[in-house]
């Protein structure tokens, strides 16, 4: 085995099929490009070169992925899709002389690093192929094998006679070449087969000719060769990856109550006794400390939550940070910004932005806290509204210790509410509160005598 790896990703495929304006290798699984999906897959074996073959109109392939793996990628351009050996072909100037390379395909997102190591390490100065054993194998190229089992050709299914296409032993696409050879071969491919193309499959023959003997791994999982031609496949792919986290998820200890209804779409760590409810979806980076509890219907996106928590069931969580002890919802909204203290209580309706609500304070009905600094052991009554905003700028509302806000209160920011102070309900708070002290600011009741029975004699 050579020491220099190089992995090459075919992409130029256009997938019409998708129906969409987005090249078919940035449709996303789990909301991200499917090729990206691969590239991080193939970085997990460290190659010298990470070479991926691209396309006409293929700049946004490029664009997005310069984007995410900066400097990381070599790009070779095929402008004319000549067929999978033309493709990697397109390559071949970037390969190293000796090593290895592995090709992988930009549309067969869910291959795996160990797949991909079993074929690396099975390369004895040949080639080596994944195959797979299919009951229905129409489609795919078929493996042909001699009178002693070894293998002899790849004939795609457009090429096979009846005999061959009885054959279930099929061609995944998957390969592991030594540099040495692939020059050669590659140079000597020929189109002359059913459907005009370069056939990298035909260097499999060409090897037998050379007597170099071609091994083959079969793949473990038969999602991992699974590619992508349409919304359909691209939707299995989804479900299949969405299981296999959520399985990973239960094996690091999470209790989910339905693994085939909850989404993944970054990554989720949990500490002990970590039980998530139905219909939950995740996002960018989630974790949660011990014993902590999500309700059904959630979305958390980039949160940190600590141990002992509850989210009740639908709440929106982003960039926001829960401390140990606190209980969230049902139906709150955290955005980014938000931060929760040890022990306070956020309840139905409440949307919470860049504030901070300190220990043991309570926010639990019907309230928007935005720019705010709350001190610990606060009530906030029903139907508060800190008044952060006057068209153009936004303004800071500091909440002291101990403060008592009455049910409808507007807090018209810039604004300061001592430590221990009290509003009366229905206030609308333009100026400082002072500390320990009732504050309220709206208009006396009054009681007008005899106006309604004047009013009806006016009738
Ligand atoms: C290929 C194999 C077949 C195998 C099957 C597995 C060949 C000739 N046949 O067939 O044995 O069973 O994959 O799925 O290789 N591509 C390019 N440039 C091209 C042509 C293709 O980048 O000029 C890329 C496509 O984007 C696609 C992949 O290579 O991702 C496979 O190409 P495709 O033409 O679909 O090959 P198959 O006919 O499926
Ligand atoms: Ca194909």
């Amino acid at each position: 085995m050579s020491d220099l790896l190089n992995i090459v990703i075919l992409a130029a495929g256009q997938g019409k099929r998708m129906n969409s304006k987005l090249p078919k290798v940035l449709q996303p699984i789990s909301q991200k490009p499917m090729l990206q999906h691969v590239i991080e897959t193939a970085k997990k074996l460290t190659p010298h070169k990470l070479i991926v073959v691209y396309g006409h109109g293929g700049e946004q392939v490029q664009s997005c992925m310069n984007e995410v793996f900066p400097n990381e990628i070599t790009w070779a351009l095929q402008d004319k899709q000549l067929g999978t050996g033309h493709a990697l072909k397109c390559a071949l100037p970037h390969l190293d002389k000796i090593g290895t390379t592995l090709v992988l395909y930009g549309d067969v997102p869910l291959i795996s690093a160990d797949t991909l190591k079993a074929l690396q390490n099975k390369l004895n100065n040949n080639l080596v192929m994944l195959s797979d054993l299919m009951t229905n194998p129409t489609g795919y190229g078929r493996v042909v094998r001699d009178a002693t089992n070894n293998i002899f050709a790849i004939v795609e299914e457009k090429d096979a006679n009846d005999v061959e296409k009885k054959i279930q032993e099929v061609n995944t696409g998957f390969y592991a070449f030594s540099n040495n050879h692939l020059e050669k071969w590659l140079n000597s491919l020929s189109n002359e087969n059913a459907q005009g193309e370069y056939y990298l499959t035909d260097v499999v023959a060409m090897a037998y000719q050379d007597k170099l003997s071609v091994e083959s791994i079969t793949a473990p999982n038969a999602y991992e060769v699974m590619g992508i031609n349409n919304k359909l496949q691209l939707e299995e792919l989804e479900r299949i990856h969405q299981i296999n986290q959520a399985n990973q998820l239960l094996v690091s200890g999470a209790t989910l109550i339905d693994k085939k209804r909850i989404d993944i779409r970054g990554n989720v760590s949990v500490g002990q006794d970590c039980t998530i409810d139905v219909n939950c979806v995740f996002e960018g980076t989630v974790s949660l400390g011990n014993n902590v509890s999500i309700g059904a219907g959630c979305v958390l996106k980039n949160v940190t939550i600590a141990d002992n928590v509850t989210i009740k069931p639908y709440s929106i969580l982003e960039d926001a940070s829960v401390d140990s002890g606190a209980q969230v919802g049902p139906y709150a909204r955290l955005r980014p910004g938000a931060k929760l203290a040890q022990n306070t209580h956020v309840g139905n309706f409440v949307e919470i932005k860049k504030s901070t609500v300190g220990v043991g304070s309570k926010v639990n009905h019907l309230t928007y806290i935005g720019d705010s600094e709350i001190g610990s052991g606060v009530n906030i009554g029903a139907g508060t509204v800190t008044c952060n905003y006057d068209g153009k700028n936004k303004f800071k509302t500091t909440i002291g210790d101990n403060v008592f806000i009455g049910s409808g209160s507007m807090l018209v920011a810039p604004v300061e509410i001592g430590n221990g102070a009290l509003i009366g309900a229905g206030s609308v708070v333009t100026k400082n509160a002072p500390e320990n002290e009732l504050t309220v600011a709206r208009a006396k009741q009054i009681t007008v005598g005899g106006w309604l029975k004047k009013k009806k004699g006016n009738n």
